[in-house]
């Protein structure tokens, strides 16, 4: 049996309480019903908050606290919202078009805003690293990139593919470092590379140095002609929903001595979880894998080491955008989401105060990010 069909069956098979590795599948299909009640709570308060009903802040905030750490901490298994959370998927990635219709082709110039928009730190989609004494939210970036560049060793002339490069944040950042850095990134959204383009004519953006190649396609269907010293994946694997064959695939992509890191949320629970909420109006097919799914899949890529991030830095960093989105609202609520702006309005609001929330639960010792660098296997 592989590593990762181990880490299948010990999922499929996860009680509600006790031992994971106590199988019974009476205990399974009790579960999966409980989860269906949780799954039917957790729609009927999101879904009447998003259709008007009026509830402060600080009430979503305390309800959040009486029930999150019992099921981060007692019942992880009821935060696996359907079957597919627990195993790895067909594809690499499911339902991507869904995915960038519904959150990353919205209008830019609310992300932009939510995110922050500057000469260095160009819109960031990512944790920010707070516990180091940031001040404010482009800082938090910066530190997270240095810290990034640090961990990852990157060094002058790499070879660098950005898997998943948003705005094109992290390659801008790294090319200001140095200076004979190449990159390429690789994106899926339409708008998103329509901004990287824009960087690229524009003479004060390190984008426009001739040292940046961008993609625009569906890392399912990812190939290049060259191979790279480094590939950073930043908080996109949360999308990923077959580690084995995405491994498989970034492998073939790596120079023999190269190295990948990986940057994604993840959990301290046995088993992964998403939520019926953010799949339907935030991530489609999202999961937060858990800690040790990346390396239980070490077939082509090899974990040669692993950290976890406090959630609380999440936490603050969700803060932040729903403050800046918060801010903006006079700005951008005549943009166009396809739907009523003050429907639109409370979904994210939702979605930001309920993360936000979520990361620092259990002061962010469950709920954090993982960073994991790769090596060929
Ligand atoms: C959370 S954002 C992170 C972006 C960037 N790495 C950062 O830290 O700001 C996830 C990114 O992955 C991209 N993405 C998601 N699914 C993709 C797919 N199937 N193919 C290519 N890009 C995808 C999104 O368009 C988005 O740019």
């Amino acid at each position: 049996m592989t590593a990762t069909s181990i880490g299948q069956t010990i999922q499929r098979h996860i009680p509600l309480t006790g031992n994971i590795h106590g199988k019974s599948s009476l205990a399974y299909t009790t579960t999966r019903g409980a989860v269906k009640v949780v799954n039917a709570a957790q729609m009927s308060l999101a879904e009447a908050y998003i259709n008007g009903l009026e509830v402060p802040d600080a009430v979503l905030r305390s309800l959040f606290a009486t029930y999150m750490p019992v099921l981060f901490k007692h019942f992880p298994a009821l935060l696996a919202p359907y079957e597919w959370v627990l195993t790895e998927t067909d594809h690499v990635a499911e339902g991507s078009r869904e995915l960038m219709k519904l959150q990353y082709d919205l209008p830019q110039g609310m992300l932009n805003r939510m995110l922050g928009d500057s000469p260095v730190i160009y819109p960031k989609y990512s944790m920010g690293l707070w516990e180091r004494g940031a001040e404010n939210l482009e800082q938090s970036q910066i530190q997270m990139l240095d810290d990034l560049i640090e961990k990852l060793g990157i060094e002058d002339g790499d070879r660098i593919l950005d898997f998943g490069c948003g705005w094109g944040c992290v390659p801008n950042y790294i090319m200001s470092k140095f200076p004979n850095v190449q990159f390429t990134g690789l994106n899926l959204s339409h708008e998103q590379c329509e901004y990287i383009r824009q960087k690229m004519q524009d003479p004060e953006s390190h984008l426009s140095s001739g040292r940046f190649t961008l993609f625009e396609g569906d890392l399912n269907e990812a190939e290049f002609a060259e191979k790279f010293d480094k590939i950073l994946s930043v908080g996109v694997f949360c999308h990923v929903g077959n580690l084995t064959n995405a491994f498989r695939k970034l492998a073939t992509f790596l120079k023999p001595q190269g190295k990948v890191f990986i940057h994604i949320i993840t959990v301290r629970t046995p088993n992964n979880i998403s939520s019926v909420y953010t799949h339907k109006y935030i991530f489609p097919h999202g999961r937060y894998w858990n800690f040790d799914a990346v390396p239980s899949c070490n077939q082509d890529l090899k974990t040669v080491q692993r950290w976890y991030l406090n959630g609380i830095n999440y936490s603050k960093t969700f803060a932040n955008w729903l403050k800046n989105f918060d801010d903006s609202q006079a700005e951008v609520k005549t943009l166009d989401y396809g739907m009523d702006y003050q429907k639109f309005r409370r979904i994210w609001r939702f979605y930001l105060i309920w993360l936000g929330f979520n990361f620092a639960t259990c002061d962010g010792e469950i709920n954090g990010n993982g960073q994991y660098l790769l090596e060929l296997a």
